[in-house]
Order: C-alpha cells, then sequence, then structure tokens
C-alpha cells in the first residue's frame, strides 16, 4: 500500500531539538507536511532572528501550525538532563504519546581555528560534547520508555562528515569527536531497541546552506569556493535536503534501516 501526504505522518508527534531555525526548522517543516504534531524544542525559540532567517509567520511555532497541525514550543537546554526530562514530561503530558524523536540541536562550541584535537581547550571541548553528544543521549533516554511501551518508535540523530573524516588542516576536531560518539550511540541504542519496533538512526551533511554558516564559515575568504570544488554535485545543500533523508528514515520507506549512518553530502570527497 502506498502512502501519501498528510497520511504518511497523521496521528504522529514528532519532536525536533534545535528546531527554531537552520535545519531543524526545516525537518519541523517537512515532517508537519506529513502531517505529524511537532514540538519545537530549542534553547531560545527565537534563535532565527540571530543571523537573519526569514520565517514565514511572527513565530516556527506559528508557521508549523499554519500547516494544519497541532505545534508547541519549549524552550529546553538539551544538555541539561533536567531539562530534558521536563521537556518530555510536558511532551507527554500534552500529547500522551511521542513517536519520533529527530536529535538535531549540535554545533561547534568555540572558534573554528581553535578546534583543534592538540589544543582545543577543555572548556570548549566539553561543552562541544554535551550540546552534540550529550543533549542527544539524555533526549534519547527520555523517548526510549514511551515508545517502548507503545511499540514504535523512530530516532534520527544528527553526526556530520567531520566525523567521519578528518577535515584538512585538523579544524573541528572536538566537533568530529562528539559526532564521532553521536555515530557509536546510534547504533548501539539501534541494537537495543529493534525488538520494540523502534529504528534508531543517524545523518552525516556536510555543509549546509544555512544562515549561520553562511555568515560564520563562509565569510572566511576562499573556504566556500575551495569546498564546492569538492562537491561531486556541484552545488551546497539546502537544509530541506538534509529534511528529505529524514522523511525516508522515519516514514514507511525507511521500515527496514536501523543503527545506520548515512552521508547526505552532495559526495564530497573531503569535508
Ligand atoms: N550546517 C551545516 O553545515 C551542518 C553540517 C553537518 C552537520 N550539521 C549539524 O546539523 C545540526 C543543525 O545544524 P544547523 O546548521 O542548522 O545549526 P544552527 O546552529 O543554525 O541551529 C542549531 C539550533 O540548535 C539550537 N541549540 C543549540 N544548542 C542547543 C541546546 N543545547 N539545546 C537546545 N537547542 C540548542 C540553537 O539555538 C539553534 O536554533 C547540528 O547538529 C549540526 O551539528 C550541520
Amino acid at each position: 500500500m502506498f502512502m501519501e501526504g498528510k497520511e504518511k505522518l497523521g496521528g504522529k508527534l514528532a519532536l525536533v531539538t534545535g528546531a527554531a531555525r537552520g535545519i531543524g526548522r526545516s525537518h519541523a517543516l517537512r515532517l508537519a507536511h506529513l502531517g505529524a504534531d511537532i514540538v519545537i524544542n530549542d534553547i531560545g525559540l527565537e534563535s532565527y532572528k540571530e543571523f537573519g532567517e526569514k520565517i514565514s509567520a511572527p513565530t516556527v511555532v506559528d508557521e508549523v501550525s499554519a500547516l494544519g497541525v497541532k505545534c508547541i514550543g519549549i524552550e529546553a537546554d538539551v544538555s541539561n538532563k533536567n531539562q530534558v526530562e521536563v521537556m518530555f514530561k510536558n511532551v507527554l503530558d500534552e500529547f500522551g504519546h511521542i513517536d519520533i524523536l529527530i536529535n538535531n540541536a549540535g554545533g561547534l562550541v568555540g572558534e573554528v581555528f581553535q578546534s583543534f584535537a592538540s589544543s582545543v581547550s577543555e572548556k570548549d571541548l566539553r561543552a562541544t560534547i554535551d550540546r552534540n553528544l550529550m543533549g542527544t543521549i539524555f533526549c534519547c533516554q527520555e523517548a526510549t520508555e514511551p515508545m517502548k511501551t507503545q511499540g514504535w518508535g523512530r530516532i534520527v540523530n544528527t553526526a556530520s562528515q567531520a566525523a567521519l573524516q578528518a577535515q584538512q588542516g585538523g579544524v573541528y576536531a572536538s566537533y568530529g569527536v562528539a559526532k564521532a560518539g553521536v555515530i557509536a550511540y546510534t547504533r548501539y541504542l539501534a541494537q537495543e531497541l529493534a525488538p520494540y519496533g523502534i529504528t534508531v538512526n543517524c545523518i552525516a551533511p556536510a555543509y549546509v546552506s544555512t544562515h549561520r554558516l553562511e555568515q560564520k564559515v563562509f565569510s572566511i575568504p576562499g573556504w566556500k569556493e575551495q569546498y564546492l570544488a569538492q562537491i561531486a554535485l556541484g552545488r551546497m545543500a539546502e537544509p530541506d535536503d538534509i529534511s528529505k533523508v529524514v522523511e525516508f528514515l522515519v516514514t514507511d520507506l525507511g521500515d527496514y534501516v536501523t543503527g545506520q549512518c548515512l552521508s547526505v553530502c552532495g559526495g564530497v570527497i573531503k569535508f
């Protein structure tokens, strides 16, 4: 049987972390298009303003709700276990179930040229691991019991090409280490939860053209040109290129896929 449009995720509840801008916001919009009710989590629900990202309504919650699904926003820091516990309690109180968890919140903490393996500060390293790895683990742990009880769940974590190969010159080491942890954690959790009808996968994008990236990374002279020359498909990824793969993993199309790390990188040779 082939499912279409809002049938695909109708009746499901998806929690997307770090969804107030960039790739996470794109995931939330795509899953809402497919009929899922949405929880927008972010450490700051107005983070879209920081790099001038334009949204189509006064808030991200409003623009998702405009797609005809129920949507709420929850401000919480995913690297804080207590805040994650409270968030999941609120989600279950409000919706009674959680079906899809997209762990998207993440990113390098600190400056690109201070992220080297030999010299990254303890503070930046711990903060990067907290934001990317601990945040993912805390959310997965809270989602596990409700998903097990209902005998169905879809979890997608966010790694990076930086975890699969070292970037030229060694920048992003702290971030690569944290994201490599996300990949290993994903594989273990997938093994553990498969008997309960829960799939756990992760995606590994290369650079994605978000407002933040264009302003913070591609403002470094020569960086974008050098990177573009390495992409087989010859263009930067848009956020929705990544969200399409999330759609695959959380709908019936991905029913037989678990424990995998999918590269979404346009055939890039080096990150
Ligand atoms: N943009 C890229 O090129 C790229 C490439 C590979 C992987 N990724 C990964 O994709 C994900 C999204 O990237 P993006 O470029 O959209 O990032 P972004 O920085 O533009 O957006 C991340 C969002 O997460 C929120 N956030 C940060 N820390 C949080 C926390 N502790 N708790 C809750 N929310 C938090 C931020 O406020 C922000 O709204 C990240 O995990 C990132 O590492 C991005």
